[in-house]
């Protein structure tokens, strides 16, 4: 007997993408987050965009997409709230801990999930991780203050650059900033972490999701949706 291949990475995502499809509310308006990961779910969304009432978006890319698929976007300020947030991560720890920004839409996906009773994070298994860090964390800065801000990482120990676009000028985000990418960091106090930076003048956001964690994680491994909570 042939043992079956892994699944792809593309393919945990889209195991993922789906799975969170249980969380949704009928009638409901549901918080979409942004990444490859979320594509999946939006794809899945569609499928029952009759059971729904919208979304509300954390970036000018899900918005195009849910509106591609016919899914209706409102305003984050036409909600007074939203019961569930559905977004992915490019770092989970086993507390439900995030380092989110990865595609530069943190600020706006940190706002959404503000709005949220529950945040559901969908990720492959590669985004576990014991301490958060690895991945170079994503912070908007508002463009003059950008050079300070970096010695201040430096101070900490952090390597931080600001994120270019293939045309090597920086990269602007949804909301007309830049970005710094901290690599270097092991973030072992994420909640005192956030708290911190968030203080310092210039940081618009820091892409450490502590105070508003993943209340569930659906993780896609080779033996299926595991769920962390
Ligand atoms: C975007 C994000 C994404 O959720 C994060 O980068 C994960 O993306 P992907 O699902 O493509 O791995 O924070 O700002």
């Amino acid at each position: 007997m042939t043992t079956p291949a892994p699944l792809s990475q593309d393919a945990l995502k889209t195991l993922v993408g789906q799975a969170a499809l249980h969380y949704v509310e009928p009638g409901s308006i549901v918080g979409v987050g942004t990444g490859s990961t979320v594509n999946k779910f939006i794809d899945a969304l569609a499928t029952i965009k009759e059971r729904i009432r919208g979304a509300v978006s954390s970036s000018e890319a899900s918005t195009e997409r849910l509106r591609a698929l016919g899914i209706p976007v409102l305003e984050a300020n036409e909600v007074q709230g939203l019961p569930v947030y559905i977004d992915g991560a490019d770092e989970i720890d086993g507390r439900g801990h995030m380092v989110k920004g990865g595609g530069a839409a943190l600020t706006r996906e940190k706002i959404v999930a503000a709005l949220a009773e529950r945040f559901v994070c969908i990720a492959d298994e590669s985004k576990l991780v014991d301490t958060l860090g690895s991945f170079p964390l994503p912070v908007e800065v508002i463009p003059m203050a950008s050079a300070h801000i970096a010695r201040r990482f430096e101070a900490l120990g952090g390597r931080p650059s600001v994120r270019l676009k293939a045309d090597g000028t920086p990269l602007v985000t949804d909301n007309g900033q830049h970005l710094l990418d901290v690599a270097g960091l092991a973030i072992t106090d994420p909640l005192a972490f956030e708290a911190e930076v968030n203080q310092w003048p210039g940081v618009v956001t820091v892409g450490v999701f502590a105070q508003h964690k993943a209340s569930v994680c659906l993780l896609g491994t080779r033996e299926g949706v595991r769920t962390l909570s």
